[in-house]
């Protein structure tokens, strides 16, 4: 009797240690899906220009903000000729080029088109530094909050610091530039917007 009530009681005990194991794993599984499911909404150019006017200036001028206009027909004819494309050729609706010309295609609040989406079209501030759907909510990046720390930011999905990958999501063999090579020091350096110093401190 003793012997099998001990018995019982480590049986017991063996089933509540796996039970335990089991659902920190059921537990850590759904964390990990929250995580990789966390996708931040695109605000589009707009909602950054009213605070960084400057790098929204000089950004504006840039081939990258225009990338959208590149796709339309008789725009840089004689390069799309050069890449064998045809120069006549409207490929603002071909998801094939549209992707790297626009800002978040087929993601929370990205491109769609261009005449529901205007504010997204060409390489917007986001697609560098990160959806900001929210990162710019009230406590972080916010008038209010001109010292908000860089580490809850990053949190909430700006991208910080930039690193090439972040330009090799589009400056890469898929694009129609014949034995494409990408030189991330050397293109950084050709100037991707305007730069002023922080004022405040964000670590
Ligand atoms: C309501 C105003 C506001 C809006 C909107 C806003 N920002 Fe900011 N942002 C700030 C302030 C304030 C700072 C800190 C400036 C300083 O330290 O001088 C800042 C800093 C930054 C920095 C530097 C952060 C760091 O840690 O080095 C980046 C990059 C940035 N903003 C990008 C963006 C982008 C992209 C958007 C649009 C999605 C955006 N901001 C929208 C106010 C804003
Ligand atoms: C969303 C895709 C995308 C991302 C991300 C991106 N680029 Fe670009 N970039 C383009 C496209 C498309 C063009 C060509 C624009 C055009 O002429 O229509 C371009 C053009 C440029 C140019 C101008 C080239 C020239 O011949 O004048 C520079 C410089 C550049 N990118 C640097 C960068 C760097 C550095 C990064 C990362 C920090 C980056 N880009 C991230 C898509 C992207
Ligand atoms: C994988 C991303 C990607 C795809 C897909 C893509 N492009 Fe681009 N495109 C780029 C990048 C990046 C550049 C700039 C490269 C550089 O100068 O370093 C560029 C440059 C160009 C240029 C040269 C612009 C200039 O002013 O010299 C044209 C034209 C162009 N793309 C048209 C298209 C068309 C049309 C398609 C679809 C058939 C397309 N692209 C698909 C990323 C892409
Ligand atoms: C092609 C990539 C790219 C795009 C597009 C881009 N930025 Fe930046 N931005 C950078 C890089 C690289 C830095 C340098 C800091 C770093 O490495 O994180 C920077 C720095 C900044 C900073 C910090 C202060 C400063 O002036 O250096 C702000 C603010 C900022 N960007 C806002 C914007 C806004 C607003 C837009 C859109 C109008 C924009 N950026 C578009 C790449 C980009």
């Amino acid at each position: 009797m003793m012997m099998q009530s001990r018995n019982n009681l480590e049986k017991g005990d063996e089933l509540m240690k796996k039970a335990l194991v089991l659902s920190l794993l059921v537990v850590s599984v759904l964390l990990l899906a929250a995580v990789a499911q966390a996708e931040h909404s695109y605000v589009g150019t707009k909602g950054c220009k009213k605070c960084h006017i400057k790098q929204w200036k000089s950004w504006s001028e840039t081939k990258m903000a225009n990338a959208f206009e590149t796709l339309k027909p008789g725009v840089v004819a004689d390069r799309k000729v050069e890449l064998g494309l045809d120069a006549d050729k409207d490929y603002t609706a071909d998801e094939e080029c549209v992707r790297c010309h626009v800002t978040g295609l087929g993601k929370e609040g990205g491109f769609t088109s261009i005449d529901d989406t205007p504010d997204l079209a060409g390489v917007g501030c986001e697609m560098c530094h990160g959806a900001g759907g929210s990162y710019t909510q009230d406590g972080l990046m916010t008038l209010k909050n001109k010292e908000f720390k860089r580490a809850d930011v990053v949190a909430a999905g700006m991208i910080y610091p930039i690193e090439e990958s972040v330009c090799t999501q589009c400056h890469n063999e898929d694009n129609p530039i014949p034995d494409y090579t990408f030189d991330y020091e050397a293109k950084k350096a050709e100037g991707l917007h305007e730069s002023t110093p922080l004022k405040y401190s964000h670590d």
